[in-house]
């Protein structure tokens, strides 16, 4: 074996790439921060807290955005715990503002999925849910705020499965009665875990108390009825649950189910060890040279998410990319697949925490922050020159709400050219031609409300330019091809006018309609028409 080979080994052994999944305040960014508390990556919780303040209003998000220097070093937070190197790819958590979210999804090995305990499975986790599932990623979900009350653990259970077609294994059990808490019991070591009071109200790494089941201090601090029930419960789930089977977890087929608390750090390190046991490292991807394995010692990788203007005072723009194979070295000389050219990837950065640093290396499940001229696009691959290839394509969103932009001083027409074309090779917007209107307005495509409202914010405080922007009645975008292969035009479409006939920057023919029924009337009236949810070449999310 090859002293590079060696080294990757090693290096790819020791690398966990996951990301944190949930509903809006579940406590993904609570969890988020003790992993960091307990990884040493800083030393007293809330420093990250200050940046989510309400974040569900619209203007905080913006707000957010503002501080982007906060917002990018922890959109990548990478710290090392027990010879591991770890790095969580965080996931905005706004309902309406997703598309990000699964994005980052390709780039990760693995997920976890935070579940408030009273809440059980919500809509923007099942959502997530899907993508993870379609990856075939494992995913290991962490039932948080134990400390208050909450639904009973087999009815969680009940939820996954029926919600989320997923068996779990819960690898410790809550202790207590009707939704009051008081810890639990950690099946795998076999101890009795309970909650320790906290006089540091979580700011501190710390340890509950730990006792063996059969400890009289366990009956004493938690009850009689408590104590039968937990091993009533115990026996159930030893002869009635699921077994544990790593493969099954591994395919994402069974999820490893965690009980704790994130703001009193109870059952975190629990989870942070187990987590490292169990996730996988970086594993093989599919490319269109078949798989690559992350061994390769040809480096490879792909952009999976492109922020600009992240420092007001440099109008740079970075390219964050999954290293997949091989080692990268700074300067080193890459093809790029989209423009066929060969580029140097110069000043590579790496975050963690506030600081973001140069980097010289790194290794497959690392992410790079590249400062990007201009080239990169989302989904795009990076290689060797030697050796070619291209990752599969990223599955895209079909459009569901649609609204014409144009900049309301037409003098700066310029400047709102530049900055719509940036949000859309971002992936913050699609965008759209009427058919026959001129430049001077676009249509644009979104997947839900708040985008268009980034939009205006950002082409408002990054391009300055006012924009008017009138939303369209349609909730329906079809992308269109006749069965014989000739071009679909407005003309050649019979009952065009039910709808708004556009084309996408690739000048594929789109139809806008109000409705699936209106949908319906023209696939009568045109039998020999394709319909698809995205473009023909592209897969649907
Ligand atoms: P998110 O990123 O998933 O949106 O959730 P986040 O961590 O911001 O947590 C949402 C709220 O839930 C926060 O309260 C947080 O303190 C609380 N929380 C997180 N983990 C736990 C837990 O284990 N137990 C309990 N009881 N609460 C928890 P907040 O009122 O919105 O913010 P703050 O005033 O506490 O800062």
């Amino acid at each position: 074996m090859s002293a590079l080979r060696d080294e990757l080994d090693q290096e790819i052994k020791k690398r966990r790439t996951f990301a944190i999944i949930s509903h809006p305040d579940a406590g993904k960014t609570t969890l988020t921060e003790k992993l960091l508390l307990y990884g040493g990556a800083i030393h007293l919780a809330g420093s990250i807290k200050s940046r989510k303040t309400q974040r569900h209003a619209v203007s905080d998000w913006m707000e957010i955005e503002k501080q982007r220097g906060i917002s990018v070093t922890s959109s990548v937070l990478q710290f090392d715990y027990d010879g591991c190197r770890i790095n969580i790819l965080d996931t905005p958590g706004h309902q309406d503002f997703s598309e990000d979210t699964y994005r980052t999804l390709m780039a990760v090995d693995s997920a976890v999925m935070v579940i408030d305990v009273a809440k059980g499975v919500e809509a923007q986790t099942k959502k997530l849910f899907k993508v993870c599932k379609q990856r075939g990623i494992p995913i290991f979900t962490f039932v948080n705020k134990l400390d208050h009350f909450g639904k009973a653990p087999l009815d969680l259970m009940d939820e996954i499965e029926n919600v989320l077609g997923m068996q779990s294994y819960p690898m410790n059990w809550p202790i207590g009665q009707d939704g009051q808490y008081m810890g639990v019991y950690d099946r795998r070591r076999k101890k009795v875990l309970l909650f320790a009071s906290d006089t540091t109200h979580g700011q501190q790494a710390r340890i509950a108390d730990e006792y063996e089941p059969d400890d009289p201090q366990v009956v004493e601090r938690i009850g009689k009825d408590a104590f039968e029930q937990l091993q009533m419960d115990i026996e159930l789930l030893n002869e009635a649950g699921e077994k544990f089977d790593q493969k099954r977890v591994d395919e994402g087929d069974l999820t490893p189910m965690f009980f704790g608390s994130a703001m009193t750090n109870f059952g975190v390190q629990d989870f942070l060890e187990e987590y490292i046991r169990l996730a996988p490292s970086p594993r093989p991807r599919q490319s269109s040279d078949g798989l690559i394995a992350p061994d390769d010692e040809q480096f490879s990788g792909f952009v999976f998410k492109i922020q600009a203007n992240m420092n007001p005072a440099h109008r740079d723009r970075l390219a964050f990319i999954r290293i997949c194979s091989g080692k990268f070295e700074r300067n080193m000389e890459v093809w790029h697949e989209r423009s066929g050219k060969n580029i140097k990837l110069a000043q590579p950065q790496q975050f963690l925490a506030q600081d973001r640093q140069i980097i010289d290396t790194a290794y497959p499940g690392d992410i790079i922050g590249l400062f990007d001229p201009g080239i990169f696009g989302i989904g795009d691959t990076v290689c060797m020159p030697e050796h070619k290839f291209k990752y599969a394509d990223f599955p895209v969103f079909p459009p569901e709400k649609f609204a014409r932009v144009q900049a309301k001083d037409t003098m700066k027409r310029k400047q709102f050219v530049k900055g719509i074309m940036q949000l859309t090779q971002e992936g913050a917007i699609q965008l759209f031609q009427q058919a026959g209107a001129g430049f001077e307005s676009y249509v644009v495509g979104t997947v839900g409300t708040l985008q268009f409202e980034v939009l205006e914010y950002r082409l408002k405080n990054e391009y300055n330019v006012d924009i008017e922007m009138n939303m369209l009645p349609y909730e329906v975008a079809r992308w269109m091809a006749w069965e014989d292969g000739r071009e679909v035009t407005p003309a050649s479409l019979k009952g065009a006018d039910r709808g708004m006939f556009v084309y996408d920057r690739h000048e594929n023919p789109v139809l806008l309609v109000s409705n699936e029924w209106a949908l319906g009337w023209i696939l009568d009236n045109n039998p020999d028409l394709k319909l698809n949810h995205v473009p023909f070449d592209k897969r649907e999310v």
